[in-house]
């Protein structure tokens, strides 16, 4: 069985939407642990009801952000884990962890990259006058949400939209994107070449 380790630090809701589709046989995969820096994210309680195994990095325990995520690495290389995704993980990774597992890291976007990196995207997009926003899942790169993009997903900004009406649209997006994404990669049948991902065929 394939090994999934999923960092968090809040909500979890994309989380709770992998773990359903691995239940829903769509995913043939585990979720072997879950990273946060917060004891108190949502997404904690949602491991503890599910009997999910987690494992809580707290940034004050650590000199700096490199020896926080070398301890990391060691958890993830003695479970043997065959792809990191981040949702919703709101520390970035320092340059050498991103560089060991470039290929097997992925993150969840909630605009079309390179459109809106960042934080408040949905917020953003509105602002800008955007007639469609989306969600992006991209192997993580060095960047900040620079890395080859795998799938997007596309939905209308409407005339009425608010930042929350917004986020909504694009979350439930998300939640049927990513683990469609966990699959490709899972599978092997991402290619990165350059900036591009190229996807083959279901064998
Ligand atoms: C999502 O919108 C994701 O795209 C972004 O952070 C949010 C996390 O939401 N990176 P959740 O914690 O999965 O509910």
């Amino acid at each position: 069985m394939k090994k999934i380790a999923v960092f968090v630090s809040g909500r979890g809701s994309n989380l709770v939407a992998l773990h359903k589709a691995i239940l829903d046989g769509k995913l043939q995969a585990e979720i072997t642990m879950v990273i946060s820096n917060r004891s108190k994210a949502k997404a904690i309680e949602y491991c503890k009801e599910k009997n999910i195994p987690y494992k809580v990095f707290k940034k004050k325990d650590y000199p700096d952000r490199k020896s926080l995520f070398e301890s990391i690495g060691e958890l993830i290389d003695s479970l043997d884990v065959d792809l990191l995704v981040h949702a919703g993980f709101m520390l970035l990774t320092p340059d050498n962890f991103t560089e060991k597992y470039y290929g097997k890291m992925i993150n969840i976007h909630p605009a079309l990259l390179p459109s809106f990196p960042g934080l408040h995207v949905q917020k953003k997009a509105i602002e800008h006058g955007v007639k469609v926003s989306g969600c992006t899942v991209f192997f993580i790169d060095t960047g900040c949400d620079t890395g080859p993009i795998i799938i997007q997903k596309t939905v209308p900004v409407l005339e009425q939209d608010t930042e929350e009406t917004l986020s909504a649209r694009i979350l439930k997006e998300e939640h049927n994107t990513l683990w469609r994404a966990c699959k490709l990669v899972l599978e092997g049948r991402t290619e990165i070449d350059g900036r591009r991902v190229r996807i083959t065929e279901e064998k």
